[in-house]
C-alpha cells in the first residue's frame, strides 16, 4: 500500500541475506525502515514491535527462519526462538511450521535456498489472501451504504488490522479501501488502543490512502454506538478459535458487547492463518501479558521535533497489562475469511475450511442445534 505516496509493503528483501521492515515502533512520528539480517534481530523486532500484528509477525518469523540457517544457525533453534518472540498470534506458530515442514524435507544443501523461496511465498499468500478478504468484505459495506442512500457508512474499529499488521491489504481494513476504491463514501472511527495506541498506526494508514476517520478514546465508542453513529465494526483477531471464538487486541471484547447491546453488527477479519483449529475454547488460548512500562510511559512527538517520551505514572505503581481478550462467539455477527463470510460456528468454519476441519472432527460443534446468531442486528 503507500507509503508517502509509492507503493511498498511492509517487509521487503534488500538482498539475500537482508529483510527490511517498516519499523512500526516509530510510526506515526517517523517512517523508517529497520535492516534485519540474523534470527536475533528478526526475534528482537517481533518481541519490541517494531514489526507486529499477527499476519506480519507470521511473515517475519518466515524470513527470520530463512535468515537464521543462511547464518549457519539450526532450524530447531530457529524455530524455538521465534515461537517465543510472541504467544498469542498463532500465524507465528502457523509459518514456523510451514517453514519446519517444508525445510525439513529436502538436503541440507539446498534448505537455505528453499527457506527463501517459502518465506516469500508465504509474503505473496499473504496478500492474496488479504485482498479476497477485502472483496468478500466490502458486500457488507456496500449494503450499508445502499439501505441509507449513499451517506457515508460509519465503520468502528478496534487496533490497527490495517496493511500495516499484515503484508499489503490488511484485514479488517482490507474491506475498507475496497469501498474507498469502488467509490462507496466510507468513515472510520479509530479506537485509540491504549496501551500501545495501535490505532494511531491505523489513522496514518488510512491518511496515506485518503480514507476519511476519526480517531477516538476507547471508551468512546459504546457512546457513539447509543447515538446510531456506528454502522458495522469491523476488527482483526490474532487467532480465532475452530469454534468461532475471536481473540484479538485488548478492548475488544468490550466492544462487541456495546454492539451487542446496541443492535450494531460486529464482524471480525479472519485469514485462514489466523485460526487455531487445534483450540475448542476461549481459555485454551494464552494471553501475553507485556510489560508494565507500556502504561507508565507515553511516546509522541515534543514540541522541538523528535520523539519524547514522557512518565504518567510513578515507577512503584502496580499496573496489569493484558495485551488480547477474547470475544465469544455468541457476540460475533460473523467472520470475514479469503474464502467468503460465515458464521462464528464450527460449522460456518468448516464449511468453508473441510480441510482443516476433517483433522478434529472428533471435536464436535457445541453449538449445533443452537439458533443462528446475528439475527438481532440492523
Ligand atoms: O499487539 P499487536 O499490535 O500485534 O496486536 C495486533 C492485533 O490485535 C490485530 O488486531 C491482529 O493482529 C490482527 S492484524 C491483521
Amino acid at each position: 500500500m503507500n507509503v508517502d505516496g509509492r507503493w511498498r509493503r511492509t517487509i521487503e528483501v534488500r538482498d539475500p541475506g537482508t529483510v527490511i521492515v517498516l519499523d512500526q515502533a516509530k510510526l506515526p512520528h517517523e517512517v523508517s525502515w529497520l535492516a534485519l539480517d540474523d534470527l536475533d534481530a528478526t526475534a528482537h523486532a517481533i518481541r519490541e514491535m517494531h514489526v507486529r500484528g499477527a499476519p506480519l509477525i507470521g511473515a517475519t518469523a518466515a524470513h527470520g527462519v530463512a535468515l537464521a540457517l543462511r547464518g549457519g544457525r539450526s532450524l530447531d533453534e530457529a524455530c524455538t526462538m521465534l515461537a517465543a518472540s510472541r504467544p498469542t498470534a498463532i500465524n507465528l506458530r502457523w509459518a514456523l511450521d510451514h517453514m519446519r515442514l517444508r525445510i525439513a524435507e529436502v538436503p541440507a544443501d539446498t534448505q537455505v535456498d528453499v527457506a527463501d523461496a517459502e518465506a516469500a511465498r508465504i509474503c505473496d499468500a499473504d496478500v492474496a489472501c488479504c485482498e479476497a478478504i477485502g472483496d468478500h468484505g466490502v458486500a457488507l459495506i456496500r449494503a450499508v451504504a445502499e439501505r441509507h442512500g449513499g451517506r457515508p457508512v460509519q465503520v468502528l474499529t478496534h487496533c490497527n488490522a490495517g496493511w500495516l499488521a499484515t503484508v499489503d491489504w490488511g484485514t479488517a481494513l482490507a474491506p475498507i479501501y475496497k469501498a474507498h476504491e469502488a467509490g462507496i463514501a466510507v468513515h472510520v472511527w479509530v479506537d485509540e488502543t491504549r496501551p500501545r495506541n495501535q490505532g494511531l498506526l491505523t489513522a496514518w494508514e488510512l491518511a496515506q490512502h485518503g480514507v476519511p476517520h476519526t480517531v477516538i478514546a476507547d471508551n468512546a465508542g459504546g457512546h457513539l454506538m447509543q447515538q446510531g453513529k456506528v454502522d458495522l465494526c469491523l476488527v482483526g483477531t490474532d487467532r480465532t478459535t475452530r469454534n468461532g471464538d475471536v481473540c484479538n487486541k485488548i478492548g475488544t471484547y468490550l466492544k462487541a458487547l456495546a454492539a451487542h447491546d446496541n443492535g450494531v453488527p460486529f464482524y471480525a477479519a479472519v485469514p485462514s492463518s489466523s485460526i487455531d483449529w487445534t483450540v475448542g475454547e476461549p481459555s485454551e488460548i494464552p494471553i501475553e501479558e507485556r510489560a508494565g512500562d507500556e502504561l507508565r510511559y507515553l511516546a509522541g512527538r515534543g514540541d522541538r521535533g523528535g520523539t519524547t517520551r514522557i512518565a504518567i505514572l510513578a515507577g512503584t505503581t502496580a499496573v496489569g497489562n493484558p495485551a488480547f481478550d477474547v470475544t465469544p462467539r455468541r457476540l460475533m455477527t460473523g467472520l470475514v475469511t479469503e474464502r467468503g463470510i460465515t458464521s462464528a460456528t464450527a460449522a460456518g468454519l468448516a464449511a468453508l475450511f473441510p480441510e482443516h476441519a476433517a483433522d478434529h472432527a472428533a471435536a464436535r460443534d457445541p453449538d449445533a442445534g443452537r439458533p443462528e446468531r446475528g439475527k438481532d442486528r440492523r
